[in-house]
């Protein structure tokens, strides 16, 4: 395959000038280039939108057709096929149909494991330690010094228990390992203190962790999906908004770092007496609000005060990991002294949970629990992405497209630098912003009436999530179409 043969020359220590020369090819099965045929969206996804309507409220784009969509490329039911660099928001790790996963789907043993989904809290099958020893708990994936994994029913899910797990940590502490009073067990069946005590989570401003109501406390992103829900008055701190080019702002981003790290000791100390922080939840990289990244420095000091204050650090990995930043976690490269507390996981990982340290495991069995706890499948596709990573060495595949990436979208940011500013990015997480939000919403129309899928987020940003098998030939065809789609843009 392609990048198998640029991770040949990048494991030899190739010299960029080599890579440079590599053969460019699309993938077995994908058509050389986007297509499309018709407005998008077509006539058959309009008519089917408007069926559908009648029985959910949804916003959807179009309907794709998962029968005819092949790696990078997805296909939609009015025949037209896109270079999708948003993958299903960002979820797809091997693109689609990818001959490893549907391997492992449609192996014979597996299909049992497929048809009886388990209670996997109550009555996991005989495989099932092993299989997440061999995934999720593989030296290579687990993150450093996190031993202990929780599995999940989605990424919300997993926002969901990990911060229950912090809760119940702090109240063990609190209670010093005592047994819970009879009035502890009364008052927390009426929602009421001692039982339900009074404690919060600090999250950040522009934060996503999640729709469920736990989550949705702790996300302040779109109002459209808070407003009218009854809410936790939790502490929100200020997340750091850097000046790009970074190299260029060191010293004011600096003290944008001092600044929002401030306001995260004052808010603690704040609740201190009304409601505890008994956490911290942060993003390794804010997606939701825009792609902003905060420095190593910053998460460093983060932790600081987390251990201070013998409270969790719960990072938040649900988009970012997997391998996404050219690593399996981007935390990977904050390079923190000791493990984070907690680390949210699903999406690229295709599995959702949380990875913990074993002092949050609680004492008693049941506390944080559901009947599913997670979905084997989703353990079985995790599988066959894991061994693919390995196999084609897409870490390092993902590092050398994501720089090639971005460093001509570097260039074009200097070629139509009144429409294109502070391109970013780690790996496949990959974003820059447009002048406001309306430029960006008629790029993206051009870019999807030229056959290419991405995304908007924050206020003003392009956000790019391909799939780790993305190579430098898909690249060039993006970059080309968006060069062509910028001319055409009005305002140039
Ligand atoms: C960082 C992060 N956490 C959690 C979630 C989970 O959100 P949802 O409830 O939509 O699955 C998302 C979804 O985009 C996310 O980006």
């Amino acid at each position: 395959m392609l990048y198998k043969s640029i991770l040949y020359f990048v494991q030899k220590g190739a010299k960029s000038r080599q890579l440079h020369h590599m053969p460019k090819a699309p993938l077995p099965g994908e058509p050389t280039k986007p297509y499309t045929l018709t407005e998008i969206p077509g006539p058959r996804s309009e008519a089917l939108f408007n069926e559908f309507s009648k029985i959910q409220q949804v916003d959807i784009q179009y309907f794709g057709d998962y029968q005819r969509s092949i790696g990078n490329y997805l296909a939609d039911i009015d025949g037209n096929v896109f270079l999708d660099m948003f993958m299903q928001v960002s979820t797809l790790t091997l693109g689609y149909n990818h001959r490893s996963i549907l391997g492992a789907l449609s192996c014979g043993g597996n299909q049992r494991i497929i048809a009886n989904r388990p209670a996997l809290g109550l009555f996991p099958g005989l495989e099932w330690p092993c299989k997440i020893q061999n995934t999720l708990l593989q030296p290579c994936v687990a993150p450093k010094g996190l031993p202990c994994v929780f599995t999940a029913m989605c990424a919300a899910c997993s926002t969901e228990h990990a911060i229950q797990m912090a809760f119940i940590k702090y109240a063990e502490r609190r209670r010093c390992g005592k047994d819970f009073t009879d009035e502890e067990k009364e008052s927390a069946l009426f929602n009421k203190p001692p039982g339900c005590p009074k404690l919060s989570i600090l999250s950040f401003e522009g934060g996503f962790h999640g729709r469920t109501f736990g989550a949705l406390a702790l996300s302040h992103y779109r109002y459209i999906t808070k407003v009218d829900l009854p809410s936790l008055p939790w502490p929100i701190a200020p997340y750091p908004h850097y000046l790009y080019p970074l190299n260029q702002y060191e010293k004011e981003n600096k003290q944008e770092d001092v600044r929002c790290l401030e306001q995260v000791e004052e808010l603690i100390e704040q609740y201190e007496k009304t409601m505890p922080v008994a956490g911290i939840i942060v993003e390794a990289i804010q997606c939701e609000a825009g792609d902003r990244h905060a420095s190593p420095d910053f998460f460093l000091q983060l932790q600081e005060i987390c251990k201070k204050r013998s409270i969790p650090l719960i990072l938040d990995e649900i988009q970012t990991g997997g391998g996404a930043t050219g690593r399996i976690w981007a935390h990977e490269y904050f390079e923190l002294n000791i493990p984070p507390d907690i680390v949210t996981f699903s999406y690229k990982m295709q599995a959702s949970g949380f990875y913990h340290s074993p002092e949050y495991m609680p004492k008693q069995p049941s506390r944080v629990f559901n009947v599913w706890m997670g979905d084997p499948v989703k353990i079985l596709m995790l599988e066959a992405v894991l061994k693919t990573i390995e196999a084609e060495d897409l870490l390092t595949h993902v590092c050398y497209v994501g720089n090639y990436l971005l460093r001509q979208l570097n260039t074009l940011q200097h070629e139509f630098s009144d429409l294109i500013s502070s391109v970013r990015g780690r790996g496949f997480i990959i974003a820059f912003d447009m002048p406001c939000k309306d430029t960006r919403s008629k790029l993206m129309y051009l870019l999807r009436t030229k056959g290419v899928q991405v995304s908007g987020n924050g206020t003003k940003t392009i956000r790019l999530r391909p799939c780790l098998i993305f190579g430098e030939y898909h690249a060039d065809i993006f970059l080309e179409i968006l060069r062509d789609c910028l001319q055409e843009l009005p305002e140039n």
